[in-house]
This record gives C-alpha cells, sequence and structure tokens, in this order.
C-alpha cells in the first residue's frame, strides 16, 4: 500500500490535513490546499488559474463549469479563481460522487477496468472550497450521474467549461448540452483528451457533427489534457488587434 494511501485511512482528517500542510508549503495558494485531493497534474492545475485569468483579463462573460469533481481538487483553483473574479463568477459543480460509472462500446479497456472507481467526496470538495473561503453564493453542487442532472441545468453563460468525466457518454453529454452555451472567447478544457479513448472519440465526434475543425484549434496541455477556445466573430479579432 502507498503511504499516502495509509496516511489517508489512518490519520484523523485534522492531523491529514495539518501533515499536507507541512507538505506542501511552499506551493502558493489555492494549490496549497487542493494538491492532495487532485487527479490532475501540476502543470494542469495552474493551467487551468491560466485560462480563468485569460477570461477575467478579456472580460468574457460567463461563470465557470466542472463536470467530473472527484474529491474537489480542480475544484478549488476554479472556485478561487471565480471568487476573485470582478465579474461576480459563480462556479457550477457536476458529479455523482459514486466512483466511475458503466463504461460503454466506445470506451477502451482501461476504462472498463476503473468502473466504480474514483469515488469522490462532496464532503471533501465542501472543505476545501471552506477552507479557500470561497462564499456559498459563489458555487453550487449539483450531484447526482451527469445523465440526470444536466438536463435540468440553469440556462447561464459559461466562460470556462472544465470536462473531467473520463468516459464516451458523459464528455459527449457536456459537450452537447453546454458548449452552445460558452461565451466567444472562452475555453473548453477536455481533461481526458490525451489518455481516453471515449473522451477522444466523444469528442472530434462533437467538432465534426457541428463543423468546428477550421475554427478551433485542439491544443495540448500536458499528457492528458487539452483545450480549446471557442469561436470570436471576425469583427472582434479585429477590434482585439488593434485594426
Ligand atoms: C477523474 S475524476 C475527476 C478528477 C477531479 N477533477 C480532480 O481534480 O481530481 C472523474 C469524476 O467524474 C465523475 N463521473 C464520471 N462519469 C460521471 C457521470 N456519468 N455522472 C456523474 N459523475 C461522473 C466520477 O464520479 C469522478 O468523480
Amino acid at each position: 500500500m502507498k503511504i499516502k494511501n495509509i496516511l489517508q485511512s489512518t490519520l484523523p482528517q485534522p492531523l491529514l490535513e495539518q501533515f499536507y500542510e507541512l507538505k506542501y508549503l511552499g506551493l502558493p495558494m489555492p494549490f496549497r490546499a487542493v494538491r492532495p485531493h487532485t487527479m490532475l497534474s501540476n502543470v494542469n492545475l495552474f493551467f487551468l488559474q491560466e485560462l480563468a485569468t485569460r477570461v477575467e483579463n478579456a472580460g468574457v462573460p460567463g461563470d465557470f463549469v466542472e463536470c467530473g469533481v472527484y474529491r474537489g481538487g480542480s475544484a478549488g483553483v476554479l472556485a478561487y479563481e471565480a471568487m476573485r473574479s470582478k465579474w461576480q463568477r459563480r462556479l457550477w459543480l457536476y458529479d455523482s460522487f459514486a466512483g466511475m460509472p458503466a463504461a460503454s462500446d466506445l470506451d477502451d479497456a482501461y476504462s472498463k477496468s476503473i468502473e466504480g472507481q474514483f469515488v469522490g467526496s462532496e464532503a471533501q470538495t465542501r472543505r476545501i472550497l471552506q477552507r479557500l473561503k470561497i462564499p456559498n453564493d459563489r458555487f453550487q453542487i449539483l450531484v447526482g450521474l451527469i445523465e440526470d442532472t444536466l438536463p435540468q441545468s440553469q440556462k447561464f453563460p459559461i466562460a470556462l467549461l472544465h470536462i473531467d468525466c473520463d468516459f464516451y457518454n458523459p464528455v459527449k453529454m457536456v459537450l452537447e448540452t453546454f458548449y452552445d452555451r460558452v461565451s466567444p472567447g472562452g475555453y473548453v478544457v477536455l481533461n481526458d483528451y490525451g489518455s481516453f479513448q471515449g473522451c477522444r472519440a466523444a469528442t472530434d465526434e462533437f467538432i465534426e457533427v457541428r463543423g468546428l475543425d477550421r475554427q478551433i484549434n485542439l491544443i495540448q496541455i500536458d499528457r492528458d489534457a487539452y483545450f480549446f477556445q471557442t469561436p470570436v466573430a471576425e469583427t472582434d479579432r479585429a477590434g482585439e488587434n488593434g485594426n
């Protein structure tokens, strides 16, 4: 058993937090608070903050959305940036917190092998957000299968959409539900495009069906994650360049 798992299963929560406090002392907030509770690489975490900063500086309207929360690690980074936003952005979090669902035929063998794993925690997510002093009115946690919760979601504009639910069916549904609400110049992060066949297939299919291949540029962040910016009208681009 890894030392991390031994500590997590034996130490009471306050002691565990103190241990992590020392271990990650060198990291700035919000990374120090989220590092022990996320599956994302540091590069990917820093890049999420970078994209949140870009939409902030460019004044791209909309909230932040994350589908695939697990223990609230990447959610903490997004919530921290939503809290600091002068546009009063909110963060919407979607997860069943019940582990990975059944993989489909379009998912790979690895996906099938992790069905039921990565059981997240709404309580841990709330603890991270509390630790980062995120006001309650700046985030919403929508618990349940994405297939059930997304059809009922409110129709708010989105500046940054973080898709981290790995498998074909949920990724497809997230893109179909939320893509049209992402403001021009906003960002879509596909956390698993590089490592999960289902996520890649759902994304490629969506791009093809919507005829987006000439309008967007999929850019790699790390081994797992890719992102793209949603198309901006030519007139807006001319303004940006000072033409
Ligand atoms: C890789 S983890 C997310 C990692 C997280 N963003 C982090 O910072 O570590 C994937 C999450 O997606 C959730 N998930 C996958 N498919 C889902 C579905 N159909 N409905 C709801 N949640 C789902 C799982 O419960 C799991 O918590």
